[in-house]
């Protein structure tokens, strides 16, 4: 890949002297969605695949990006001076916002740089490839102009571009898993406090697979803003019978004896996910850590279930993808991964059951849903580095 994105870098920009190349994973998340906007607990991990980078300063402030993944759009200029989002920027608002986002740290930086990109992450698919070129972009500043920052601010950093220069309200797991990814480790995070153990995975005889609806999602148009505010308001109908900090710090028990306090179905139904995808998060790892894989894969397909029923961001493609999944021989467990409203589901499948997996429900989605999915046997890999 190192040779393609240079060869592309000198057809682009005139040459590619004193350019340097670059990798950021993509993630996906095996189980706790959408808790880590709600203090609760997250278990994902990074990806082999993901966002590679070509990179040289100028000599001036000009800013140049280049998408080998949008080529259409050719070269998108811009500059230094106008790190503010706008519709015409399309996807380099995200580097943009990473820049940005230094700046408003007291790092400026000090000059422009032509910038030339190649992803191998399904676009809009919920495996983070927005989150991954924020931290790609965190990774060459700081190689670039050697700012004492950590792989752990690179995360921090890229999400406050996300939420305040694209204005997503996303949480810290995406950013975190990328920028902190370890080769065959899922990350333990409790995103109450950022606290993380690294936890094996070693599924013997199994593998993850994704299954990609191919329904588009962007976080921008679709409910997350809403179902993040939803949440907000019922810790806060909850504030009023118990003293809690966020509904993470809530367990079963405690829910169901104070749920009464929160005046809406809907909000009742929101919180309950939260608190109980949490717990089930929990209980997840110490499965792993107990070898038992069933286990796992029984908390994964019960997290689905919640985000169908009382979150309710499922939508029918991944309904459909998950249940056919059930439906497989040598399935271990299956839900959808990510924000959801299309995007991915992420499962663990026996190694001889995955052909025939991917054949049939490959072709039940089909003929149910009118279009394609497409299915990637993936590894966890490691974080950000320069090749
Ligand atoms: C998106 C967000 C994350 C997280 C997930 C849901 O990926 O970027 O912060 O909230 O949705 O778990």
């Amino acid at each position: 890949m190192k040779d393609i994105i240079l060869a592309k870098f000198a057809e682009v920009f005139g040459d590619a002297q004193e350019v340097q190349t670059y990798f950021a994973p993509g993630r996906v998340n095996l189980i706790g969605e959408h808790t880590d906007y709600n203090g609760g607990h997250v278990f994902p991990c990074a990806l082999t695949i993901g966002t590679y980078g070509a990179a040289r300063k100028r000599q001036d402030r000009k800013l140049r990006f280049f998408s080998m993944n949008f080529e259409k759009l050719g070269v998108i200029e811009s500059s230094l001076d106008d790190l503010v989002p706008s519709k015409e920027a399309g996807w380099t608002n995200y580097p943009k916002g990473v820049m940005w986002a230094f700046g408003q740290r007291g790092m400026e930086i000090p000059c422009g740089m032509d910038l030339l990109l190649n992803g191998n992450i399904p676009n809009g698919s919920g495996l983070s490839s927005s989150a991954s070129l924020e931290v790609l972009t965190g990774f060459i500043l700081r190689d670039f102009f050697r700012y004492e920052v950590t792989n752990q601010d690179l995360a921090l950093i890229g999400q406050f571009s996300e939420n305040q220069f694209n204005k997503v309200n996303c949480g810290i797991m995406d950013q975190f898993a990328i920028a902190m990814g370890k080769k065959d480790h899922a990350i333990f995070l409790d995103t109450a406090d950022l606290s993380f153990e690294y936890a094996p995975i070693k599924l013997e005889n199994a593998k993850i697979v994704i299954a990609c609806s191919n329904k588009k999602r962007g976080l921008g148009d679709s409910k997350y803003n809403e179902r993040r505010s939803e949440c907000e308001a019922a810790l806060e109908e909850l504030q009023k019978v118990v003293r809690i900090n966020t509904l993470g710090d809530l367990d079963e028990a405690d829910f169901e004896k104070y749920k009464n306090a929160i005046g809406s179905d809907v909000r009742r139904k929101r919180a309950k996910h939260a608190v109980y995808e949490n717990q089930r998060t929990i209980q997840a790892v110490e499965a792993l850590k107990n070898n038992d894989v069933k286990r796992f894969g029984e908390l994964m397909n019960a997290s689905h279930v919640s985000l169908r029923d009382d979150y309710e961001v499922t939508g029918i493609e991944l309904d459909t993808l998950v249940e056919e999944a059930w439906k497989a021989e040598g399935v271990i467990g299956s839900r959808m991964t990510g924000a959801g409203f299309g995007g991915c589901t992420v499962s663990i499948v026996q190694d001889d059951a995955i052909d025939a997996f991917i054949e049939q429900a490959g072709r039940a989605y089909e003929a149910k849903i009118g279009y394609a999915a497409d299915f990637y046997v993936v590894e966890i890999g490691d974080g950000p580095c320069k090749l």
